[in-house]
């Protein structure tokens, strides 16, 4: 540590950098990135501390690690930027950084209650609060197990859940291994991949998640779901569990999760309903009923790092009957967990994998506090509101763009359509070379928006061909940001189809 006062220290100079770029982060004519190759930004850092760490023998100047600083915030995606349009996650939540901070600056785990006495009490909180929003039945005592865990992101929350399904379905796995049933899971062809990795770390193999047909919109068909279970079982195979989606990653589609639900009643199935995305929505009075049934679920893992701008990673893993997880995670390990220690009840260690585990509960709960049930709403609210108004350009754009997927919430899956293909019906309408050529436009243009740095927006194949998606997360988006991206689509696609 450098001997200097505390006004010029090293790390305050970082801190009151990283302070100003959360209160004043770039903005309108500002770039979204400034993008460069992975080569260029190694050269780049040269300048200032190499990113290549094979020659740290002494010690950075001050003034070279506030240039590498610079170069970070200088070259770094500014998800913060109402441009940044791009992905199921955007600029978090000012409050939520600086609680992140304050995380960080009193480092422990929350793996015990005499670690971290004020954090354990906050996530505990915080879970039955999230449990009560959810519909599931809490035990209101100060020292109740809470319904769940916050965990490393909703991959791993996914993994988490399905250990516990398999658990109740077949408890001595645990202690003796898996035996020769051929467990399987279902989810729809429109769910996330962490259902397909969770499978494969279990032991499950990736082949045990059963994909079921959606429908155009992204929502699981429910009756393919019970027809793949009796067919499942028809084969000899062991069906488990089904994970309903709640905010697919792509078309932000809802599965009906009473329908699941009663699907998985029928067959005694663990219903795990993924609201990564879309669990946010039930912060929302007009939004919530698209979880309808959420409370019939076994479990639930809700991604605050989406939707409500927490800082990555802020998930919370929900489920019914909190008495599930010391059996599955525990093992008792007697220098942390003493029976014979003060208030050891408190302790979540033995119901969790991890040990150290970070406090994300913390910004969570300070933003909460500071927004309010209503500030939540509102941002849900906002982040559909934009998505409307991005329906609504398509709709009067004349033919220049058209919604490739019916939808509601807040994603907006589009293409533009160049001068000679208008007006399209739809994607289905185009012969082979036109397709071809569409397809090929959303990588273009976004290059060219990569390149100058005027915007993010996401783009995927839908049904072969790559189609843009459109997502407003940050709550600094406003309808001028959305009508000045579809113009620069319009402008790029212009440039791209006249090359
Ligand atoms: C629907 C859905 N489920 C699960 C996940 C995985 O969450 P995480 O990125 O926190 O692992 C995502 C991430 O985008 C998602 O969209």
């Amino acid at each position: 540590m450098s001997l200097t006062d505390g006004s010029t220290r090293i790390e305050k100079q970082i801190a009151d950098r990283a302070l100003e770029y959360v209160l004043h982060p770039p903005t309108g004519s500002d770039p979204v990135v400034d993008f460069a190759a992975p080569g260029d930004l190694l050269a780049v850092f040269d300048e200032a501390v190499s990113i290549d760490m094979a020659d740290v023998v002494q010690p950075a100047p001050d003034s070279a690690l506030m240039e590498a600083v610079e170069l970070v915030l200088k070259h770094s995606m500014h998800t913060s930027h109402p441009r940044f349009l791009n992905q199921n996650f955007a600029g978090p939540d000012p409050v939520s950084v600086v609680g992140d901070w304050l995380g960080a600056a009193l480092n422990t785990t929350g793996a015990t209650f005499e670690a971290a006495p004020v954090f354990t009490l906050i996530e505990n909180a915080l879970l039955k609060k999230l449990g009560r929003v959810a519909g599931y039945r809490v035990d209101d005592e100060p020292s109740a197990i809470p319904p769940g865990l916050f965990c490393p992101g909703g991959s791993t929350a996914t993994l988490y859940a399905l250990q516990l399904a398999r658990h109740r379905h077949q408890p001595d796995v645990v202690r003796v291994g898996a035996g020769p049933d051929r467990l399987v899971l279902f989810v729809s062809d429109a769910g996330h991949y962490a259902a397909v990795k969770s499978a494969a770390l279990l032991g499950l193999g990736m082949d045990a998640v059963m994909k079921v047909a959606s429908d155009p919109s992204g929502a699981m068909n429910t009756e393919a779901l019970s027809a793949a279970v009796e067919h499942a079982q028809a084969r000899g195979l062991t069906p488990f569990a089904v994970i309903a989606t709640a905010g697919t990653t792509v078309t932000s589609a809802f599965d009906d999760i009473n329908e699941v639900a009663d699907i998985c009643e029928a067959h005694g199935l663990w219903l795990h309903v993924d609201g990564c995305y879309g669990g946010s929505a039930l912060f929302s009075p007009s939004q919530r009923h698209r979880l309808a049934g959420v409370e019939r679920s076994d479990s639930f893992v809700w991604n605050l790092h989406k939707m409500m701008g927490m800082t990555q990673q802020c998930s919370a893993l929900l489920v019914r009957d909190p008495h599930q997880l010391a059996p599955c995670f525990a093992t008792g390990a007697d220098y942390l967990f003493q029976p014979d220690k003060a208030h050891g009840e408190y302790d979540s260690g033995d119901r969790t994998f991890q040990c150290a585990r970070r406090v994300d509960s913390l910004k969570l709960w300070l933003a909460w506090n500071h927004h309010g049930d209503a500030g939540f709403a509102d941002r849900i609210d906002h982040a559909v509101a934009m998505a409307d108004h991005a329906r609504d350009v398509i709709r009067r754009s004349g033919g220049e763009f058209v919604q490739v997927v019916d939808g509601s919430f807040s994603n907006v899956v589009f293409a533009w359509v160049p001068e000679d293909l208008r007006p399209l019906a739809s994607l289905d309408a185009l012969d082979d070379s036109a397709r071809d050529r569409m397809h090929l436009l959303p990588p273009a243009i976004k290059r060219h928006m990569q390149a100058e740095g005027t915007a993010m927006l996401g783009f995927q194949p839908i049904g072969g061909c790559n189609t843009f998606r459109l997502i407003c997360m940050s709550s600094t988006v406003q309808t001028d940001d959305i009508d000045a991206v579809y113009r620069l689509i319009s402008t790029y696609g212009g440039n791209v189809t006249s090359l």
